[in-house]
């Protein structure tokens, strides 16, 4: 279950299951907090605050606990096992005493990774945690009242099956790229790249969408989708928005304001980006716009959210909420991926919309087929009446080109003029003309 689509797991490890599971953590594992310990070195003693659990990666760990009034072992636990887990769950001081019996290498967990965990996880799930735990507690006391040589008890706790093993190394994993994600925020590795939208009038760009990419310290360049659903689920995403936000003013700052020689002057080059679900139901979020519009002192008109059906309908009430608020601050409201959602058109009267960018499925079927090319006729259309305009996404072959031009879009988008591009490149495509536009200017709004 990598979710980082730019790693791999080694040949080695994929094509010698024996060795890997030898091996359970394997180096890839650079960015998780480790501890070492020295033979004897007591790791956490019995009654104190727990503030971590530990997974050993090497070595060996007793586990020990005051059993009328004697000390008696209760496990030893060696590589891949873990400890310290029960006063994470149920904030109880710790239960044992662990010993390091040698020189020991440790995963720390810490407190704070497991509590966003339980919180995000489904109730039901942190019931049954809270009442194994409970029982295990309230046997183990009845126990140690009853049995007079607890020592009868000394056993293996390792548990280490199939299933423990699969869950723990899926556990540690997803902890190893929720640091890596951080580290990557701390680090300034993620960019804003600016994709160019062209005005199928005049050739030329007329704005930009601006898209979030990860630059690995390896050179690799990884796509939200590989990033964006776990930096969501870690509450990431409200940082990420941020820094997509003054990116995005920054580069209307530099481009040029007046549609400097696009062709297209009545036109100022504007930035568009892209706002989720959570990032709309996020509080403080208009006021997080004002305050980069006004930290920039860029026109606000300038900027267009895009906002996917699907996200306005989830919430459709604060989506609307939102949206209009941001509206009455000057910006732009887009509808993102438009006609792949289950929504009705009425949506369009109830959110505050001034684009529509039609889903590139659409055109990417345009030349094939001729549904398509009715559904985008009438799209267009109704883009027209409602006074919006049309934006066509991911136009990759010059035959689509040619036909989202005949439909009246008035803006496009895609790989046949260029990718998200990083800033300064971006910037030196503003005077670049990218297509003959088509002689007879079609029926079209040049800029958003
Ligand atoms: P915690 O209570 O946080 O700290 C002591 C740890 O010892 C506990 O979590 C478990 O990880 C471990 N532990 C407690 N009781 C046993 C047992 N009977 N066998 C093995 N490990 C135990
Ligand atoms: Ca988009
Ligand atoms: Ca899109």
């Amino acid at each position: 279950m990598a979710r980082f689509r730019g790693r791999r797991r080694s040949e080695l490890e994929q094509g010698i299951p024996l060795l890997y599971s030898l091996f359970w953590i394997s180096p890839m594992f650079d960015s998780l907090r480790r501890q070492r310990v020295k033979p004897g070195t007591i790791i956490f003693r019995e009654g104190e605050i727990g503030d971590c659990a530990y997974v050993i990666e090497r070595g060996a760990v007793e586990i020990s606990a005051l059993r009328q009034g004697e000390s008696v072992v209760l496990a030893r636990l060696g590589q891949s096992d873990l400890f310290g887990e029960m006063a994470l769950i149920d904030d109880k001081p710790r239960s044992a005493t662990a010993r390091a019996l040698d020189a020991a290498r440790l995963i720390v967990i810490s407190r704070s990774q497991v509590t966003r965990k339980m919180d995000a996880a489904d109730p039901l799930i942190r019931l049954f945690l809270r009442v194994i735990l409970r029982r295990l507690r309230t046997t183990t006391s009845l126990i140690d009242n009853t049995v007079q040589n607890a020592r009868a008890l000394v056993g293996d706790a390792t548990l280490d099956d199939t299933g423990v093993r699969t869950l723990r190394k899926q556990a540690i994993e997803l902890l190893d790229q929720e640091q890596r994600l951080e580290e990557a925020l701390r680090r300034g590795e993620f960019e804003v790249f600016l994709q160019p939208i062209v005005s199928l009038k005049s050739g030329y760009p007329a704005g930009f969408e601006a898209v979030l990419r990860w630059r690995q310290p390896d050179g690799n360049v990884l796509e939200p989708d590989a990033f964006l659903g776990l930096a969501e689920e870690m509450g990431l995403v409200e940082r990420l928005g941020k820094l997509v936000l003054e990116r995005s003013c920054a580069a209307l700052s530099v481009l040029p304001g007046d549609g400097g020689g696009n062709g297209v002057p009545e036109a100022p080059f504007f930035v568009s980006l892209n706002l989720s679900a959570r990032q709309l139901a996020q509080a403080g979020v208009v006021e997080d716009f004002v305050a980069a519009i006004d930290g920039a002192g860029v026109d606000p008109s300038r900027l267009l959210v895009e906002v996917t059906e699907g996200a306005l309908m989830e919430d459709p009430e604060v989506a609307a909420r939102v949206l209009w608020r941001l509206k009455s601050h000057g910006l732009r409201v887009g509808v993102d991926d438009f006609g792949t959602g289950y929504s009705s058109l009425s949506y369009l009267q109830r959110f505050p919309v001034d684009v529509l960018k039609v889903d590139r499925s659409f055109v990417t079927a345009l030349p094939t087929s001729a549904g398509s090319r009715k559904i985008v006729r009438a799209v267009t259309r109704l883009a027209q009446e409602l006074d919006m305009a049309v934006v066509a996404e991911g136009v990759e072959h010059d035959d689509e080109l040619a036909l989202v031009c005949y439909f009246g879009f008035g803006l496009c988008q895609g790989f046949l003029f260029a990718p998200p591009l990083p800033l300064p490149e971006a910037v030196a495509t503003v005077g670049r003309r990218f297509f003959d536009a088509p002689a007879a200017p079609q029926p079209e709004r040049v800029a958003p």
